[in-house]
């Protein structure tokens, strides 16, 4: 199998996450940084931005998360969701994937597409970043907590990290030290993914 085939199976879903690792943030925060800039995006817009919260910080933003949350989410979710949050803290950090809107608004292209490349340069950008995070040995999970600017969720999650009023959040991505089996992952027919024409 290639290296890249490997890599992209090893990609999982990891909410068991642990702060055991040699790697320094430097090297991650690095790692990542060089992804994001090779990540492509629509005309080149480059519209994406990624905040790489390490410590102190990445525990007060879940302790934020899970305040709001409360508020939120209710019964059996409240009850999965919880733990999923309070695992992300026992991690090395969390990637938060936003979008500048500045930017997003200066894309070359006709208006009605300006949302679904928005939603395309994002995706590039966090699947990129989780393949580099397994590339690591790291481990994480995609979270979508809260993310709408019409809750205000994002105003209070950038009021807390000192982060641009323009960007605006569409994931989180707590990461590290791989401390759990992978779960078991249904799959489709891959006659019903992929479709081969021609010879
Ligand atoms: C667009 C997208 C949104 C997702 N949102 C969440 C989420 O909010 N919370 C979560 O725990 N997992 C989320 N996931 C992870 C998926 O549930 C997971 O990738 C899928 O079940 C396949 O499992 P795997 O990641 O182990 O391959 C999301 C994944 C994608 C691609």
């Amino acid at each position: 199998m290639s290296a890249f085939l490997e890599l992209v199976k090893n990609r999982r879903t990891q909410y068991a996450i642990g702060n055991n690792t040699e790697l320094s943030n430097e090297e991650i925060a690095t790692r990542i940084t060089d992804i994001v800039r090779d990540v492509p995006t629509a005309s080149n817009s480059q519209t994406t931005r990624v905040a790489v919260v390490f410590g102190d910080k990445h525990v007060q933003l879940w302790d934020h998360i899970l305040d709001v949350q409360k508020d939120v989410l209710e019964g059996p979710m409240w009850d999965m969701m919880s733990g999923v949050m309070e695992g992300a803290k026992a991690g090395v950090g969390t990637v938060l994937f936003f979008e500048d809107l500045d930017a997003v608004e200066a894309m070359p292209t006709s208006p009605s597409r300006v949302e679904v490349y928005k939603q395309n340069n994002q995706a590039n950008t966090q699947y990129a970043v989780w393949l580099g995070l397994t590339d690591l040995g790291l481990g994480g999970s995609l979270q979508h907590m809260n993310v709408g600017y019409e809750q205000g969720f994002d105003k209070s999650v950038k009021e807390l990290l000192g982060l641009p009023e323009r960007w605006e959040l569409q994931a989180q991505m707590p990461f590290g030290s791989i401390e759990g089996e992978n779960a078991p992952k249904e799959y489709i027919a891959d006659s019903e993914r992929v479709v081969v024409l021609g010879n």
